[in-house]
């Protein structure tokens, strides 16, 4: 069945994905393109709706896109910068001014379609440096915004003629309070979409295409345990039943405590245990991780690494034809697009050379690469599977590597400390840059950075505050820690570190202590991730490692910020790590991405 859809132009603002998401609640199919794709790609949809973009539309930022979509019939609708493309490209006109933030009251100035079920004043949320001023002679202006006595036009315009249209505001923001009314009044009042998108119809369009594709072959999933992979697994067993699916579950030594029982016992309750084949590999992991600093060379070894277990297992269980099923969902694919505006630019393991080229032979099996990871946990509870897994945090598929900070021990381009340290003082706080590096996202790039160790009694707001007024005038740093020693340390030392197994268990039992915490607490569901990190760091010549907790709340990822945890937890889980053997520090990540990422390398 093809179903009626919309596509929403990603210029690389925050919110094109979650334009997406709240269109697919809507039961309309809504999917990301690049400004720059053919032509022809964009036919098919019934409405197109332009994101917004850090790029200045006034200057002509980012203007090469495919102008040739103004030239289909078909409804389009721009949010921001969108918005102002739109107004541009029909002869009216944008300045560099009239910014706004956050919540703005709207006036709707005239009635229209788009604002059905709405009232004439209302709330919306703007975030924009550059204004419409002019709008062609097709256009007319549908609503403006008031703060006093000043008046902002042009903050909504149409021309129905050629049903073009334009928010300056987000209607896909929460503050926007009737914003899903709106974009429901466009997909289904305007494009004319009909709501044919639902759960159980994927579900059944899901188990078809995977009867069509592996035909009478068998299939072999990688099933780590993971949310995406334990969903495909029951969609693989409704599809092609349990005799012809084999679970290859590989214990990389590099998954938390215990990973491995607990992923077999979940298959088992599954009833898809009849092919599961257990993996202990760590050593081959170990040795292709032997001596890597680099964070995507330790992405790459491990990926490599998964591949090649994978065909020696495959070859000697003689399912060496079969196909490979991937856990892969609708982020993963368009991350790896090389969309030159796309947020995470790091490899996906389930993208390598290799795998693209089974893909290319038809030999990937992934039923679930168009859904959102909501949308997987919500197929996930349809299919029965226990609430405790589906709501598990996110691991990396790379696992405790990545979490594992690696260093040459020789780093000495701290420079912007002084900064730091004086705005730290302005909260009462102390103050250093670590000799360490992290990843982090700055203007769309991923860059390593430094981060800074802060000490002190501070309010959490006001500690934020502080972290990103550092953010905002320390050069090379993009990290904000708060110190949960019991002082500040007088010296604090890099030394040279790679993944070594000893490395991995004292990360396991320190990830144990945060995770049984964060459950006994009854604050696991509450964040949306909490990766422990190890730093190779000696502190007052008291151990070399450090241990970093990042607790935070995120919708998708995209964007996080740093959660707020109970006094009583951190007292706890202070006792404990602090007590394990070769740990001379623990530090809490208290910030947002970005600048910063959520896992550290
Ligand atoms: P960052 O660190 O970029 O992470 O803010 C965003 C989300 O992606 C996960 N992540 C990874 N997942 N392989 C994965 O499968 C990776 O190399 C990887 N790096 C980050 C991260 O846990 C978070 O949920």
């Amino acid at each position: 069945m093809t179903h009626d859809s919309i596509a929403v132009v990603d210029f690389g603002g925050q919110y094109a994905h979650l334009i997406a998401t709240k269109i697919r609640r809507l039961h309309v199919l809504a999917e990301i393109r690049q400004p720059e794709d053919d032509i022809e790609l964009f036919k098919k949809y019934k409405g197109i709706i332009l994101s917004g973009s850090p790029s200045l539309s006034a200057f002509g930022q980012d203007s090469d896109y495919n102008k040739k979509i103004f030239d289909l019939d078909i409804p389009i609708l721009g949010f921001c910068f969108g918005h102002q493309e739109i107004a541009k490209h029909y002869g009216g006109k944008v300045v560099h001014g009239g910014r706004e933030w956050g919540p703005v009251r709207l006036r709707v100035i005239k009635e229209h379609p788009l604002f059905e079920g709405t009232p004439e004043v209302q709330q919306v949320f703007m975030s924009h440096f550059d204004s419409v001023i002019e709008v062609g002679p097709d256009f007319e202006e549908l609503a403006i915004t008031e703060l006093g006595e000043e008046r902002h036009r042009f903050a909504a315009i149409a021309s129905d003629a050629i049903k073009r249209f334009g928010f300056q505001f987000h209607p896909e923001v929460d503050d926007t309070v009737f914003g899903e009314k709106m974009l429901e009044n466009f997909v289904k009042n305007i494009c004319g979409c009909k709501p044919t998108w639902t759960m159980e119809g994927l579900l059944s369009e899901m188990i078809e295409k995977v009867q069509v594709q592996v035909g009478s072959s068998s299939v072999l999933l990688l099933a780590s345990g993971g949310v995406d992979s334990t969903v495909v697994a029951k969609v693989l067993g409704m599809a092609i039943g349990p005799e012809r699916l084999h679970l290859l579950h590989v214990d990389n030594g590099l998954m938390r405590k215990g990973e491995s029982e607990t992923v077999i016992n979940l298959f088992g309750r599954l009833g898809l245990d009849k092919n599961l084949h257990f993996i202990e590999a760590t050593n081959e992991f170990l040795s292709a991780l032997d001596g890597i600093v680099d964070p995507e060379l330790k992405r790459k070894a491990v990926g490599d690494t998964f591949i090649e277990v994978f065909e020696r297992e495959a070859n000697r269980l003689g399912l060496g034809d079969c196909l490979l099923a991937q856990g892969t969902i609708y982020p993963d694919r368009i991350e790896t697009g090389g969309s030159k505006r796309a947020d995470l630019i790091k490899t996906h393991h389930n993208r390598v050379p290799i795998i693209e080229r089974m893909i290319a032979e038809g030999r990937v099996v992934e039923p679930i690469a168009d859904l959102y990871k909501a949308e997987v946990r919500e197929l996930g509870e349809r299919l029965g599977i226990p609430r405790e897994f589906l709501w598990r945090h996110p691991f990396p598929g790379p696992g405790l590597a990545i979490r594992v900070v690696c260093s040459t021990g020789d780093i000495n381009d701290i420079d912007d400390e002084k900064t730091a340290r004086d705005i730290a003082k302005r909260y009462g706080l102390k103050a250093t840059v670590l000799p360490i590096k992290s990843v982090g996202v700055k203007a769309d790039l991923r860059v390593y950075e430094h981060p800074v160790l802060v000490h002190g009694e501070c309010e959490w707001e006001r500690l934020l505050e502080a972290a990103g007024n550092i953010f905002k005038s320390a050069s090379g740093v993009n990290r904000c820690l708060l110190n949960l020693g019991s002082s500040f340390p007088k010296k604090i030392k890099p030394v040279r570190a790679t993944v070594t197994k000893e490395r991995l268990d004292l990360l396991r039992e320190a990830d144990f202590i945060v995770m049984e915490g964060l459950k006994k607490h009854g604050i696991y569901d509450l964040v949306w991730q909490c990766p422990t990190v190890l730093l190779p760091l000696i502190i007052d010549e008291k151990g070399n490692e450090v241990v970093v907790i990042r607790p935070v709340l995120s919708e998708r990822a995209m964007t996080a910020t740093p959660a707020r945890l109970p006094e009583q937890f951190l007292e706890e889980i202070r006792y404990k790590i602090l007590r394990l053997e070769g740990v001379c520090g623990l530090f809490l990540d208290v910030s947002t991405k970005p600048p910063a990422t959520i896992e550290w390398e």
